[in-house]
């Protein structure tokens, strides 16, 4: 596809190749991402970036990425300084800053904003997160990692761990894996399985899935272990995340023997050890710093 002032609202958007094409530029952007070589190609651009939820990761990923090819970037981190406090609504907001800027960033806690968003402003606006719907940027990221360090997606075998129910990365990640032909586990506690339309959506594409609460049926075959962070943040009823918190803990000890590489999208909670960080299986810092060759590789592509 031409990606020149398109949305990034869904991974599903994208086809194999378009992902692919991605993943190629962002390797030429790792050496500015690390500031060994200096570009300037989006100077006297501006990307708007508009968090109405809590982000670490992503907002400064995205600030590093557009800096660091030269542009500037406004926007803010919480909605509680943005006119929403005093009653704007999102339509309004979203029209100006999409006036103030060449491309919109957007996160908020309801799913489908990023879509809506996408159909009231003219400049490129990418999703970075709707409540449990989808992270595609992340995506993107998590398949960058595989590639970089193991050297390959097609033919790996991918365990999702944690809360895939209301996780949007293991949502977005799934459908992009199952492109890949990817082999995929899915482990969580039964109140936090896949979406239904999910797994429906992959057997549709004849993708082999295999759905288990028990973590040491796989550690012996799979590649990655993506874990996940149980979204506490979603859950109508606290009793129902104090009863399932804490459901998985991965520790050196449990890694033991398996050949996987652990994978986080982050902020971890307490389902990584601190002993896995600095170990071999540990690669979720490294993880972290490639959203920001990644992103540089969709803002080139997207602004005119
Ligand atoms: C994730 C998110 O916001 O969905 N964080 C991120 O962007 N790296 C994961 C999470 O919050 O658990």
């Amino acid at each position: 596809m031409t990606f020149t002032q398109k949305d990034i609202i869904s991974i599903r958007d994208f086809s194999k190749k378009d992902i692919l094409e991605i993943l190629k530029l962002a390797e030429k952007m790792e050496p500015i991402a690390r500031s060994m070589e200096i570009c300037q190609v989006l100077e006297g651009k501006l990307l708007g970036n508009l968090f109405y939820e809590p982000s670490t990761r992503t907002r400064l990923s995205f600030e590093a990425a557009m800096q660091r090819l030269g542009g500037g970037v406004i926007g803010f981190a919480e909605a509680g300084v943005s006119s929403a406090t005093k009653g704007e609504n999102l339509t309004d907001t979203v029209r100006i800053v999409g006036e103030y800027t060449d491309a919109l960033v957007i996160r908020h806690n309801m799913e489908g904003t990023a879509r809506f968003v996408a159909d009231e402003v003219d400049v490129p606006v990418i999703n970075a997160g709707d409540g449990a719907g989808q992270h595609p940027t992340q995506t993107l990221l998590d398949l960058y990692t595989m590639q970089r360090i193991l050297g390959k997606i097609d033919d790996l075998h991918v365990a999702l761990v944690g809360d895939l129910k209301y996780g949007r990365t293991v949502h977005s990640l799934a459908y992009a894996l199952g492109m890949f032909g990817v082999k995929m586990s899915f482990i969580s506690p039964v109140e936090l399985r896949m979406p239904r339309e999910v797994l429906h959506d992959l057997s549709n594409s004849g993708i082999y899935v295999n759905e288990t609460e028990d973590i040491n049926e796989v550690l012996d075959y799979v590649d990655v272990l993506y874990v996940t962070r149980i979204q506490k943040e979603r859950f109508p009823d606290p009793a129902e995340y104090a009863k399932i918190k804490g459901a998985y803990l991965i520790n050196s000890k449990l890694l033991q023997g398996s050949k996987a590489i652990v994978m986080h999208p982050l902020p971890r909670v307490d389902e990584i050890s601190h002993d896995v960080d600095n170990s071999p299986y540990g690669k979720y810092f490294q993880q972290a710093f490639y959203g920001v060759p990644v992103r540089m590789a969709i803002l080139k592509k997207l602004i005119k």
